[in-house]
C-alpha cells in the first residue's frame, strides 16, 4: 500500500463516527500526523524516540505538575490556542496562558492580606478593579492570584523550602469591584527544566526563561472567565518568553512608592512596589 493509500484509509474508518465535531478534528489530526511521517520520514529508531518522549511527558505528570502543558506552552500551541479561542470585544482585558503552577484550593483571604508567607522578597502592592465591559465595577467577583516568589519558584516546587499554599490565594472584590494584597515583587524564572520538555528545550537550543509576571484567573457570574498575567515592565526576558505568552497590554509598571500612609494601612515597609491594573470581563452571552 502507498503512503497516500494509508492516510486514505485511516481517514475513511472515520466515517461510522457520529459526532461531525470529533470527526472533523481526528480528519485533521490523521490528515497532518502523517502529513509530518511524510515530510520528514522518520527513522524506526526516531519514532520510537517520539513515543518515548511523550510517554515521559505523561510520566512526569501529577497533580502539582503538568509537563503536558508545558509542552503546548513551549510550543506555542498555547497561545495558538489562546489566539482561536478569545476572540473578545475591544475593551476586554486579554487573556494568556495558565501555565502549569495553578492549583485548586487556595485559601480565601480577606482584602490586604499579605500572601508572601516568609515575606522575604521585596514588598508590593498589588490592587485594581474588575469591570464589566461597561465599564461598571463587578462585585463578589472571585480573584485567584498565584506567582514565582523572588526566587524565581513556585512553591510546589520546592515544597520542602516553601510554605504550602506559598504566593496563592483568592480574594473577592468588594461592592466597588475592588481587590487588594501584599506580596513580594516576582522574578523572571526558567521554566521547568529537569523533565522531558526542558530536555527538549536544551536539544532545541532555546532558553527556558519567562518574564517576571503575577497570575491571575478572573471569574464572576454572567461573565466570560478571564486567564491572564501582569508581566513587570523592564523585564529582560518580555520579547523572548520561552512559552511566547507576552501580550503589551498586559506589560505593567511595578513603581517605587514611598507613601508612608498606605505602607502602614498594609503593614507594608517603604519603600514598596506598587502594581495598580483593572481586569475587564467580557459579558457572557
Ligand atoms: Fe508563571
Amino acid at each position: 500500500m502507498d503512503n497516500h493509500k494509508i492516510t486514505e484509509d485511516a481517514l475513511s474508518r472515520l466515517n461510522n463516527c457520529d459526532d461531525p465535531r470529533l470527526k472533523e478534528v481526528m480528519t485533521s489530526v490523521i490528515t497532518h500526523l502523517h502529513g509530518v511521517v511524510k515530510e520528514v520520514e522518520p527513522t524506526d529508531e526516531e519514532w520510537r524516540q517520539a513515543i518515548d518522549f511523550l510517554t515521559q511527558v505523561g510520566h512526569w505528570c501529577d497533580d502539582r505538575r503538568q509537563e503536558f502543558i508545558l509542552l503546548s506552552d513551549t510550543l506555542g500551541v498555547t497561545m495558538l490556542v489562546d489566539t482561536v479561542t478569545q476572540r473578545k470585544p475591544k475593551g476586554v482585558t486579554e487573556s494568556t496562558v495558565l501555565g502549569p503552577f495553578h492549583v485548586q484550593g487556595a485559601p480565601k483571604l480577606p482584602f490586604g492580606t499579605n500572601i508572601s508567607k516568609d515575606q522575604t522578597g521585596e514588598p508590593t502592592l498589588v490592587t485594581g478593579r474588575v469591570l464589566s465591559q461597561n465599564k461598571l465595577p463587578i462585585a463578589g467577583a472571585t480573584v485567584d492570584v498565584w506567582q514565582a516568589s523572588a526566587q524565581g519558584l513556585y512553591d510546589v516546587q520546592e515544597p520542602e523550602r516553601f510554605p504550602d499554599m506559598n504566593l496563592r490565594a483568592v480574594f473577592h472584590t468588594d461592592k466597588n469591584g475592588r481587590f487588594g494584597f501584599c506580596t513580594e515583587k516576582p522574578a523572571s524564572y526558567p521554566v521547568p527544566t529537569d523533565g522531558p520538555v526542558g530536555t527538549m528545550l536544551k536539544a532545541l537550543g532555546r532558553h527556558a526563561w519567562r518574564p517576571a509576571h503575577l497570575h491571575f484567573m478572573i471569574s464572576a457570574e454572567q461573565h466570560i472567565s478571564l486567564t491572564t498575567h501582569l508581566f513587570v515592565k523592564g523585564d529582560p526576558y518580555l520579547e523572548s518568553d520561552a512559552v511566547q505568552a507576552v501580550k503589551d497590554s498586559l506589560i505593567v509598571d511595578f513603581s517605587l512608592s514611598h507613601d508612608n500612609a498606605e505602607a502602614d494601612q498594609f503593614r507594608l515597609p517603604t519603600p514598596y512596589y506598587k502594581v495598580q491594573e483593572d481586569f475587564v470581563l467580557a459579558t457572557a452571552n
